[in-house]
């Protein structure tokens, strides 16, 4: 293919599959599958034109090592894009993750404050339910095993408070132990709350920075958007977590961000990270 177009041909041809991918998506028809398989064959058009580089993995050594022992599930390139944000974040403003589990990806940005010597707070919050209500009748046991699922999410919830006591003990990040939906309740409505180590924190104002890692179904995270959205200062950055994996809905949420014509798409690593522009 190469041989035969140009480079900036080629650059058309994927914008334009892109693109109608992205359309293909947004477009109201009755027939469900019909759209999904149009947008996936777009999708492939442009994956054949230009397959997608590996993501990019610059995990230091802390990182590393944080890896083998703090538990979680965190997609390897977005290592770097917390990075690139976190020294790269135009205020003070504190800084947001939604979906903490072990605390991992809260940990590692703690460390890229530490080393880009950044004082603003990093916020949390996950409430620690893995099968929330919508998703239907919740397991009394963790699969066929003895294990309360009550126990289990405890468990998790006391994994990572000993892990931010452990590798983020000198700027320890304020966890509230709510659905997204519930702390942005809270923090619109400027309220004191207290976080899972018993600290006070004045809710309310700007973030810099957003990472959205919770309830990844398409209505969850596009609600997590929105009040990003809102509360997102002009330079500020949103990282979406799997927003390129085609089993669960956060990939159907990018065309929007991207439709308000208000965020710049710095990387796709291959998880999208945004600037908000205006
Ligand atoms: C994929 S895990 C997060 C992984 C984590 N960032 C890490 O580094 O390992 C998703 C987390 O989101 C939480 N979660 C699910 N729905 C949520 C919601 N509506 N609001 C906040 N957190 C949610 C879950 O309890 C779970 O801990």
């Amino acid at each position: 293919m190469g041989t035969v177009l140009d480079s900036r041909l080629m650059e058309a041809v994927v914008r334009t599959a892109r693109r109608l991918a992205a359309v293909a998506l947004e477009f109201p028809v009755k027939k469900k599958s019909f759209r999904n398989l149009a947008a996936r064959a777009f999708r492939r058009a442009a994956w054949v034109v230009d397959t997608p580089e590996p993501p990019k993995c610059v995990v230091d050594e802390f990182v590393t090592q944080l890896c083998y022992v703090n538990a979680g599930i965190m997609e390897r390139g977005n290592v770097q894009s917390f990075e690139y944000a976190i020294a790269h974040l135009s205020s003070s403003a504190p800084i947001l993750e939604i979906g903490s589990l072990c605390g991992l990806s809260t940990n590692t940005m703690a460390h890229f404050k530490r080393k880009h010597r950044k004082t603003n707070p990093l916020i949390t919050c996950d409430k620690w339910k893995f099968q929330q209500a919508t998703e239907g009748v919740v397991p009394t046991h963790v699969g066929d095993s003895p294990v309360l699922m009550e126990d289990f999410q405890r468990f998790a919830r006391d994994t990572y408070i000993r892990n931010i006591q452990m590798f983020s003990a000198t700027d320890l990040p304020y966890t509230f132990e709510m659905f997204s939906d519930e702390f942005f309740a809270a923090w619109r409505s400027g309220i004191q709350a207290q976080d899972v180590l018993g600290r006070e924190l004045q809710l309310g104002g700007p973030f810099s920075f957003c990472f959205v890692d919770g309830n990844h179904t398409y209505d969850f995270a596009k609600r997590d958007f929105l009040n990003c959205d809102a509360f997102l200062e002009v330079g500020g950055f949103i990282l979406f977590d799997d927003s390129t994996l085609l089993k669960d809905g956060v990939y159907k949420v990018m065309p929007g961000v991207m439709a308000t014509g208000r965020y710049e798409l710095i990387a796709m690593n291959p998880n999208h990270l945004f600037q908000k522009k205006a």
